[in-house]
């Protein structure tokens, strides 16, 4: 090794050694100035001697690499969110449920519910690869450059402390009091408005394009789970404490910031610690995480389709504050639901002044009898918008007269109607009412439908507004001439937008026919439709009985689907987009078969063949379902190595067949 080489790596690893002494374990050996001295060595040589670069050189925690699109990616595991409560029975009945099903001797761990924004970080032998954003908890963006300037978080873990080849670390990516009260105090000597919050200062940061600018905002990063491909230790709270010798700054358990308990006493301690505790911390949480400790016991409660079974949020209860109802405005949606939004007289609260909030529907009016004129009690919580809680009837005004929902479209004039049993009003006018009208465009295009690049949200209120598109058919028909017009669109601009037109026509027919926004039909159910029916003509004709024995479609669904087709406009709509040439038909993908079609299938323990994460999508692509927990309806447990014996005599009680990895593997080939 040159002497060069040897030089710079001896600085990059007393740096790192240094910077870990400063912000993991708060203890450290030199001055600001004599570190500062150290890095501009580095920086000079890694300057003279380009050969050695290294993304992840301490020189790279200051920033530099501008990213201008981040890139989607799509994450190993879920990143699922928690199921949550304001109430502590429901704790408790949440513990009593999990002890009646798995045996009344189960840990818990407690941790702090971090009120920042969700990261996942994977390493790669003991190097930071990649971090990605929560994005829509499938795909994230990938922040890495900005997150690499994280100084809490490690560039390169401690060696030889037997970390996994590949895993992915999850936490918050978090700005702390401190923090955010001096970039504050910076803005005000600019005579600049201040930022609401840390949290949202956070997420606005994390998304900047020039990572120089992150880096001087100073984020931070709390862990809280590590995922591996077969786990790395046999519970939640080991493999926490694993991490910590690996290099990262876990939450420390000497500040009960993380315990084990096994009663459910043990918790509510912890809750009521925190309750007032929280005060004196310098950063945001907005409650109090207890998750089952044994990962077998974790794999044996399962998920639904949105969060584990065996963890649970208790939340502090949100800031509130009273203010006036000075109006409620009606907006309407894209699928042409009537939100009633009350308009407030402007209150300061949790950081943020507040002018509206959502009051949801008629019923929730009726209930809370609100009035205009009337106090009412508004409340913060996880939600960005927030809510109306109760109203002070004894200031209300004597004239105050009971709230009567809107009849008419306040768009479109059109009489609504409220469908029995529905909470919701509805303007009917789906192909006629100008915010439905544009809000089917807006979704058409947007990110997780057709995703049309070059053409945003704004453009489509442009194009709209002049007139030259009224459906989403309408997009394939633009020219270049026709758009050049419109305000801040200049040629390159115009060509992009008519290059991404043309290129969406590629998109697959699951995000042609969840972009057509059919009532109930999201992106999930859109895909089980196509798979199921193959192309539109067997969609369109398919009886209401064929819905609805379709896997995993409802009434509900059925019957919008059936009614969405039977719909002169909708089916012109269909017509004009076939003759513009967009998919709509599936195109089987290699190695797809209906083998495993409406079985649903668990699996569990340790694979050897493949990784547990190809098996998922092997089920998927044989038209199975992978589910988490065994029940009665479950076809197979597929068992790994080391599977848990819990579920195997689950599985033999409740008569569900156990196969392995190469029996599984054989169902499904050729
Ligand atoms: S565990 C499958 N632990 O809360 C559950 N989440 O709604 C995985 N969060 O987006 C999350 N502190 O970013 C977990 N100690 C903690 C947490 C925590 C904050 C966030 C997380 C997620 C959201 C869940």
């Amino acid at each position: 090794m040159s002497e060069v080489k040897k030089k710079i790596e001896k600085l990059r690893s007393e740096l790192e050694r240094h910077n870990r002494l400063y912000y993991i374990e708060d203890n450290p050996e030199i001055s600001d100035y004599e570190f500062d001295e150290m890095l501009k060595e580095l920086e000079d040589l890694e300057r003279e001697n380009p050969e050695f670069a290294d993304e992840n050189s301490p020189t790279k925690r200051v920033g530099g690499d501008v990213t201008k699109n981040f890139e989607t990616v799509e994450h190993e595991f879920p990143m699922m969110s928690l199921s949550n409560s304001y109430s502590k029975d429901e704790i408790s009945e949440f513990i009593a449920r999990i002890d009646k099903n798995i045996g009344g001797d189960t840990e818990y761990v407690c941790e702090l519910k971090y009120d920042g924004v969700a990261i996942s970080v994977r390493y790669n032998n003991g190097r930071f690869e990649r971090a990605v954003t929560r994005g829509d908890g499938q795909k994230g963006d990938d922040v890495s450059n900005n997150v690499r300037t994280i100084k809490s978080l490690p560039l390169n873990l401690l060696p030889d402390t037997g970390y996994p080849e590949v895993f992915e670390i999850r936490g918050e990516i978090m700005l702390t009091r401190s923090r955010f009260e001096m970039l504050n105090e910076e803005l005000a000597k600019k005579g600049e408005k201040p930022y609401a919050n840390p949290r949202n200062t956070a997420s606005g940061t994390l998304k900047l394009q020039d990572s120089k600018v992150v880096a001087k905002r100073g984020l931070d990063c709390f862990l809280y789970s590590v995922n591996a491909g077969s786990p790395v230790a046999e519970n939640h709270f080991e493999s926490v404490q694993k991490a910590k010798k690996w290099g990262f700054k876990v939450p420390p358990k000497e500040k009960n910031r993380i315990k084990v308990c096994r009663h459910i006493d043990e918790i509510m301690d912890f809750i009521n610690y925190w309750d007032t505790e929280r005060l004196n911390l310098d950063f945001d949480i907005d409650g109090v995480v207890i998750k089952v400790n044994s990962y077998d016991k974790q794999e044996e409660l399962g998920s639904t389709a949105k969060s584990p079974r065996w963890a649970i949020a208790y939340k502090y209860k949100a800031e509130e504050t009273k203010t006036i109802l000075q109006d409620i405005k009606f907006q309407v949606g894209r699928t042409g639901a009537v939100t009633p939004v009350a308009q407030l007289k402007p209150v300061e609260l949790a950081g943020t002044v507040v002018k509206r909030a959502s009051l949801h529907n008629a019923d929730v009016i009726a209930n809370l009898d609100v009035r205009l004129g009337d106090t009412v009690f508004v409340e913060k919580g996880g939600e960005i918008i927030p809510k109306i809680t109760a109203v002070d009837k004894q200031q209300r005004p004597d004239d105050a007269e009971p709230f009567e929902f809107a009849a008419q479209c306040p768009e479109c004039g059109t009489e609504l109607v409220r469908k029995e049993g529905e909470a919701v009003h509805f303007c009917p006018n789906e192909t006629g009412c100008p915010p439905q009208i544009l809000g089917k465009i807006q979704h058409f295009i947007s990110r997780n439908a057709m995703d049309i690049e070059g053409l945003g949200q704004e453009t489509v209120v442009q194009l709209h507004n002049a007139g030259l598109i009224k459906g989403i058919a309408d997009l394939y028909e633009l020219k270049k001439e026709d758009v050049l017009p419109l305000e801040r669109m200049a040629e390159k601009s115009a060509n992009n937008l008519i290059k991404g037109v043309e290129e969406s026509k590629n998109k697959p027919f699951e995000k042609v026919l969840f972009g057509m926004g059919i009532r109930y039909v999201g992106a999930t159910v859109a895909k089980r439709l196509a798979t199921h029916f193959k192309d539109i003509n067997r969609l369109a004709q398919a009886s209401l009985d064929e819905l609805e024995s379709a896997p995993e479609i409802g009434t509900v669904i059925a019957k919008s689907v059936h009614e969405f087709f039977r719909n002169e406009e909708y089916l012109e709509m269909v017509e004009r987009l076939k003759s513009h040439g967009l998919q709509f038909e599936v195109v089987e993908e290699e190695g797809v078969s209906s083998k495993l079609e409406g079985k649903k299938i668990v699996i569990s323990g340790v694979f050897h063949q493949v990784s547990r994460s190809e098996a998922k999508k092997l089920i998927e692509k044989h038209g199975g379902t992978n589910t988490g927990s065994v029940s009665g309806s479950t076809d197979y447990l597929v068992a790994g190595e080391n599977m848990g014996p819990a579920k195997r005599e689950k599985a033999e009680k409740l008569n569900v067949k156990v196969i392995s990895e190469d029996e599984f593997l054989k169902m499904i080939e050729d």
